[in-house]
């Protein structure tokens, strides 16, 4: 296999570089990204060295540079994660959710159909979408496969765009195409501005935490571990022109999801506990703080897994409660991984988490 990750510098995208490493490495796996503020090379400092891992700094707009990573490393089967995968930006700036996600992902498309047309051999091409295309879901009820899109954000939007194109190039061209639709990732290496993280560092900092709204919508949380072991079989095992849902079936409001990891800190982390003027110590909890609600706020999403289930007999390992400790050991753990993103990497301001 000759494999091409697109956002391996991202959160999923590296958790799966390293997943991948850890057992038995194709021939070749070529990372491509453009290194956005989420993508941080040191996620991968480990795989620099390996003879069988190459990094290319490609931005997937520039449709001749995109192909000319296909075509020079003879790609057979590609992984693509690279996208704007943040709600709340893109609310405030579209555009580049719809450049990067849907004509990047087209890029992508098109130097695989020109490169792959006289070349014989397996082939596949694996496109990372989200349980968002589905839109949102009342309080009971699962999204399936065959769930219509209802896409809410110009996030989703631009996810579901690309769904369909991938779609078409199964379809009009033949091209071995499979999709994922999965619920909400956590883990190590999340970039600090995703709902876990940013309570973690807020909580860390004795910064407010912002919860939207009544803080009552509903995810369905998935380890990023499981994530990228449901994507590696549905690469090598899944069949091409079938989608595929991956969830957690790990259902919580933010509210109670935001205490959990309180409670958590109060224990693993007691000496950031806020202070009173009259030296009383308070919960990590006391730091919530109510605000505007995120316009368009999709209440609720929760995935059936059966598909995947009966297919690869996958199932999720990780419990939310166990997901969750080890996830906040790793950031209390990684301080240097975040305190780089704080220092040099990032709009403070925005993040709200240090001055
Ligand atoms: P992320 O933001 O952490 O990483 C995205 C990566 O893509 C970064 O390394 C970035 O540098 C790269 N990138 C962005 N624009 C690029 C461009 N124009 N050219 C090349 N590289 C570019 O995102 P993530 O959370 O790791 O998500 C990865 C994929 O999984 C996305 O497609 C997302 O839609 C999908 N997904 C995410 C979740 C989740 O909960 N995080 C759930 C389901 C699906
Ligand atoms: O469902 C899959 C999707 O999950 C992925 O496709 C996206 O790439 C990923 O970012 C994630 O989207 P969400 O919008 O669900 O994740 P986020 O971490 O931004 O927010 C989770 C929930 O927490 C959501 O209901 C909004 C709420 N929230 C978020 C932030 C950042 C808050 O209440 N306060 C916050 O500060």
């Amino acid at each position: 296999m000759r494999l091409l990750i697109t956002g391996g510098a991202g959160f999923i995208g590296s958790n799966l570089l390293q997943q991948i490493f850890r057992q038995d490495p194709p021939e070749i796996v070529v990372n491509l990204d453009s290194l956005t503020y989420s993508g941080n090379l040191k996620n991968l400092s480990n795989l620099e060295s390996h003879p069988n891992y190459q990094f290319k700094k490609v931005d997937l707009r520039n449709a001749t540079d995109v192909s000319k990573v296909v075509n020079t490393y003879a790609i057979d089967h590609v992984m693509h994660l690279a996208a704007e995968s943040h709600v709340d930006r893109s609310i405030n700036s579209p555009e580049p959710f719809l450049e990067t996600n849907i004509m990047g992902t087209f890029n992508l498309l098109e130097a695989c159909r020109q490169n792959w047309k006289e070349s014989t051999g397996p082939k596949r091409f694996l496109h990372v979408s989200t349980d968002e295309v589905y839109g949102s879901l009342g309080p009971s009820g699962l999204f399936t496969e065959k769930t219509p899109y209802q896409p809410n954000s110009p996030y989703a939007a631009s996810k579901a765009s690309s769904d369909l194109v991938v779609r078409s190039y199964g379809r009009t061209y033949g091209l071995p195409v499979l999709i994922t639709h999965c619920s909400n990732n956590y883990g190590p290496f999340q970039f600090p501005e995703k709902l876990i993280p940013l309570v973690t560092l807020k909580a860390l900092h004795g910064r407010p935490i912002p919860v939207y709204g009544r803080g009552d919508n509903i995810r369905d949380w998935i380890h990023v571990d499981d994530h990228v072991h449901a994507l590696w079989q549905v690469l090598t095992e899944g069949i091409p022109g079938e989608t595929y849902n991956i969830g957690g079936n790990q259902e919580s409001s933010n509210l109670d999801l935001v205490k959990t990891i309180c409670a958590i800190l109060d224990v693993k982390h007691p000496s950031s506990r806020p202070i009173t003027e009259t030296n009383q110590v308070l919960p990590h909890e006391s730091l919530i703080e109510f605000v505007a609600d995120r316009p368009g706020h999709d209440f609720r999403y929760a995935i059936d897994n059966r598909k995947i289930h009966q297919t690869f007999h996958w199932e999720p390992t990780y419990n939310l409660s166990t997901g969750l400790e080890q996830t906040i050991t790793w950031y209390l753990e990684q301080t240097d991984w975040w305190q780089d993103i704080l220092d040099q990497r990032y709009d403070l301001k925005r993040l709200g988490i240090q001055d």
